[in-house]
């Protein structure tokens, strides 16, 4: 009973950002500013504690952290704090089950990121021994038990409290009884702390502590860190010192403005031409017809003989995984296969000897991605990371890692991300077939020419976009809508309707097209607008018959065509032009114009883009 009530409780997960301070100025502003940053790891609700020398005084709200910020208390002096931002899968998001929870003196105050898996068993015996619970997480059990073992010594006590404790956290910790520190600790979820002159930090992430520190050292799995002001004092669960070294952050601090554009999506999408150059910057060696990776070429042996890839991701990684596959098994004949990083590990994985694992994640963050990494590290599998983000968890444990140079991205919704793993992939596959001797000079230069245009094309297809702009209107007028394509183009497809859907919230899914007569054809009326995926290609004509199919249920038809198509009119209602480009990276251009249909039918509907409801940017809890 207790594990099936654990089974579920697993699914009322929690997913966070945590921060944390201590210093000479006051806390409390210092806590907002950086778990601004901290969004997009949740936003239903917030809330920080601030120890004033002689208590702790809990400010929390449901909602985001303009939210929190209309209700703090602008008198508070106090120096040492700790904040949190939460994001709930199920569960109704309230005040009371927001972040920090307290012991049942409010001496003790608690933020966590993570599931506390055996939460159940724990409150029961908490319970027994009289302690009172206020709200329904898992985190709150954190805070008992350190008033339990609490002796005295507040680190020996979240010590033992987490001896105790099976699941994932990342966790701070401040108390009343010693308001000159602030105990942190990390399992599967991400930690750093930030080294300041006088005053420290901690953080889920550095873009939110960036601001006041550069200095930054990585917390691992079980580790325990005890900051006051002037120091930071790392140990083993077990009591062992550890000791640390200091990275330098790289880059300036994170530009998170809108630059002028309504929202950051808008602005990601705009960005994308910049994104694709930067991550082709200095790889690409077109005369040669070579791609180099300098990162991987004390791997080169063992990559070269690689005989079979899995590629494992969640949502829009995983479309990008898709369109891998096609890329890959084109030009490596070799088997590709994409799984989503969720069943992945659940599965009987299969011996990865000679086989590489790609995993991919833009946050670099995503629980799934790293327990599928792990799981087929285990299994013998090489593995390569594709992230955008310097220093995340999954940079640190794959085997080697290739960077996008998207940039940071702010919208939940991924776009100028996607579009970059894209390229990636296609340069992976490239550099895998010259190393593998697979093909010739000219079949890659032309492959990197092509290339090299897309940034250029992407331009040209944002610099006129009424078109898109009409069509998503009468999109936001419907209710549901259907994305359509074959080939390269049906992963498009899927991550079309994968951003209309979040951000819109309005029903769309996307189908290969020849699937449609086995079943979703049903689904099409004069109700339905089928967004058609056609450019020119070896589908072409199969594409052209599968719109007949759809039109012949009078379903409003939008293709997305090339520019010098002049027979796609007889045959739908609207087309929207994408500039003529290689087959190979129509892709591409197609996947910025559904972002900007996905886009511009949220804004008619009016929803709230960038943050859209019950989802997060980095999903952290599996
Ligand atoms: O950070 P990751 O690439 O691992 O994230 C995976 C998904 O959570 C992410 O792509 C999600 O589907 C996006 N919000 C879609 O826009």
């Amino acid at each position: 009973m207790l594990r099936a009530l654990e089974g579920i409780i697993r699914e009322t997960v929690f997913m966070c950002g945590i921060v944390g301070c201590i210093g000479d100025r006051r806390a409390t502003p210092i806590l907002v500013e950086s778990l601004k940053h901290l969004e997009y790891r949740g936003y239903d609700s917030a809330g920080i504690a601030t120890l004033n020398g002689a208590e702790i005084d809990v400010t929390k709200i449901e909602g985001k952290i303009c939210d929190l910020e209309t209700i703090i208390n602008e008198t508070d002096n106090a120096c040492v704090g700790i904040g949190h931002t939460r994001w709930a899968t199920h569960g109704v998001p309230s005040s009371t089950n927001a972040h920090p929870h307290v012991d049942c003196t409010g001496s003790i105050a608690v933020v966590h990121n993570g599931i506390i898996e055996n939460f159940q068993a724990l409150k029961e015996e908490l319970t027994s021994k009289g302690h009172i619970f206020c709200s329904e997480t898992d985190t709150e059990v954190l805070a008992h038990l350190c008033e339990e073992y609490y002796n005295g010594d507040l680190e020996q006590a979240v010590r033992e409290a987490l001896l105790r404790v099976e699941g994932s956290y990342a966790i701070a910790v401040i108390s009343d009884n010693e308001p000159d520190i602030i105990i942190a600790a990390r399992k599967d979820s991400p930690l750093i702390v930030g080294l300041g002159a006088g005053e420290n930090f901690l953080a889920s992430d550095i873009p939110a502590i960036r601001k006041y520190t550069n200095k930054i050292i990585y917390i691992n799995d079980e580790e325990i860190v005890r900051i006051t002001r002037d120091s930071v004092v790392v140990s083993t669960l077990q009591g062992v010192k550890v000791e640390k070294t200091v990275t330098i952050a790289d880059g300036s601090i994170i530009d998170a403005e809108r630059g002028g554009y309504e929202h950051f999506m808008l602005k990601e999408i705009h960005e994308q031409p910049k994104a694709l150059r930067e991550t082709m910057e200095d790889r690409l060696y077109e005369l040669e017809g070579s791609i180099d990776f300098k990162e991987l070429r004390s791997l080169e042996d063992e990559i070269k003989g690689i005989e079979s890839i899995s590629i494992i991701a969640c949502g829009t990684s995983y479309h990008a995984g898709l369109l891998g596959k096609y890329i890959l098994e084109d030009l490596l004949r070799i088997p590709v296969r994409v799984e989503y990083s969720s069943e992945f590990r659940y599965n009987n994985v299969l011996s990865g000897q000679k086989s590489l694992a790609i995993c991919i994640s833009q946050s670099g963050e995503t629980a799934d991605t790293l327990a599928a990494m792990n799981e087929a590290k285990s299994q013998g599998y090489l593995t390569l990371a594709i992230t955008n983000v310097v220093g995340s968890t999954i940079t640190r444990k794959a085997d080697e890692i290739l960077l996008t140079k998207s940039g940071i991205e702010i919208g939940v919704a991924a776009t100028k991300t996607f579009t970059a793993q894209i390229l990636i992939l296609y340069m992976f596959g490239v550099y895998l077939a010259r190393l593998k001797k697979l093909t010739d000079v000219e079949t890659s230069r032309n492959i990197i020419t092509s290339m090299k245009s897309v940034p250029g094309l992407i331009e040209s297809l944002l610099d006129n976009i009424s078109t898109i702009e009409k069509n998503a209107s009468r999109i936001g007028e419907t209710d549901c809508c259907y994305f359509i394509g074959r080939g390269l183009n049906y992963p498009i497809a899927l991550e079309g309707a994968l951003k209309m859907k979040e951000i819109s919230y309005i029903k769309a899914e996307g189908f290969p097209a020849g699937e449609l007569k086995h079943g979703p054809l049903a689904l099409i009326t004069a109700d339905t607008p089928v967004i058609a995926l056609v450019p020119e290609g070896k589908t072409y004509y199969k594409m052209l018959g599968n719109i007949k199919e759809v039109k012949a249920r009078n379903a409003y038809v939008i293709a997305i065509a090339n520019a010098s198509d002049d027979e796609i009119v007889k045959y739908v209602d609207s087309v929207i032009r994408i500039p003529d480009v290689d087959e190979l990276f129509s892709p591409m251009l197609a996947a910025v114009v559904l972002q900007l249909i996905a886009y511009y039918a949220a804004k008619y509907k009016g929803a709230e883009i960038d943050q859209p409801r019950n989802l997060a940017k980095s999903v952290t809890v599996e």
